[in-house]
């Protein structure tokens, strides 16, 4: 139950500072509550794209290898068991998501879009094979956007089809809420706008960095990852909130329980409740 409140309360955002709060708790504090940072894994290059499937509460990431910005792999960590495993069978694993209804982990790799069986542990190509994956997305069927291009494309029952809405726009890295409003990025900034419209939203316009990554949390609030940390969006209002500051982030997600997961240029980190504050 308190760990109940401390969730919901994590969720309704105000700035945060990390440091030494309440006496002998230490840890990040959310809106008056006290979290705690648990190493999940570090010595990883740039953990990017960060999802989890909560049917086996297993994160999903990217990470760059031989120290190589164009040489990436798709990581499986079990946020139970710690089992961490390299995904094989794609070229350059760089984004993932999960369609949560059939628990199925889409990859996106250099040459296109991958499923991942999960009894076999490899990746499957099922479409778009001669495209550079950016990032893709499950909501009803899977949303990619692509690189060097920029476009948002949609992919179901094989067919690849650019998305009407954003035909205008660069796209980079996007989501959908459950209210069907797409928050997407471009080199100008961080837009949202509702499914089967053109009405662009401006949310913030980037000056040196842009959105790094993005995540729904289990009341269905968007938050983005910039490099100095991740922030809440308001999907009623215009505006975003910092919850907590990271020094160089790269991504943000959700696990089963709706607990915050960061990575920073070197470390994939859980905020769990503390249980003493
Ligand atoms: C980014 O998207 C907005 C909204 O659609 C658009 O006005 C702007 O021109 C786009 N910028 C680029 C570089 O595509
Ligand atoms: C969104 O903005 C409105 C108006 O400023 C505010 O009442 C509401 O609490 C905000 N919601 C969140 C989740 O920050």
């Amino acid at each position: 139950m308190i760990e109940m409140k401390l969730f919901l309360l994590m969720t309704s955002v105000i700035v945060t500072q990390a440091g030494t709060l309440r006496g002998e708790c230490k840890g990040v504090e959310i809106n008056g509550a006290t979290y705690e940072e648990e190493m999940l894994y570090e010595n990883l290059d740039r953990p990017y794209l960060l999802t989890v499937d909560y049917s086996t509460n297993d994160l999903y990431f990217s990470y760059s290898i031989d120290n190589d910005e164009d040489s990436s792999a798709t990581a499986r960590y079990n946020l139970d068991t710690k089992k961490f495993t390299t995904i094989e069978g794609v070229n350059n694993g760089f984004a993932q998501t999960v369609d949560q209804t059939t628990q199925t982990v889409y990859i996106g790799g250099s040459d296109g879009l991958y499923r991942y069986d999960k009894d076999t542990k490899r990746a499957v190509l099922i479409g778009a094979p001669s495209i550079n994956i950016w990032t893709i997305f499950y909501k009803d069927v899977l949303y990619f956007s692509t690189y060097p291009s920029h476009i948002l494309y949609t992919f179901s029952n094989g067919q690849i089809t650019r998305f009407p809405d954003l035909e205008d726009t660069r796209v980079d890295n996007f989501i959908i809420d459950n209210d069907d409003y797409i928050f997407f990025t471009n080199t100008s900034g961080l837009y949202r706008q509702k499914k089967g419209t053109k009405d662009a939203v401006l949310y913030e316009v980037f000056e040196d960095f842009g959105v790094r990554g993005f995540a729904l949390d289990a009341q269905g609030v968007v938050h983005a990852c910039f490099q100095n940390g991740v922030y809440s969006l308001n999907n009623t209002e215009v505006g975003l909130k910092k919850i907590v500051s990271v020094d160089d982030a790269f991504g943000v997600a959700f696990d089963k329980d709706n607990n915050l997961i960061y990575s920073d240029a070197r470390r994939v980190i859980r905020l769990k409740p503390t249980k003493d504050c």
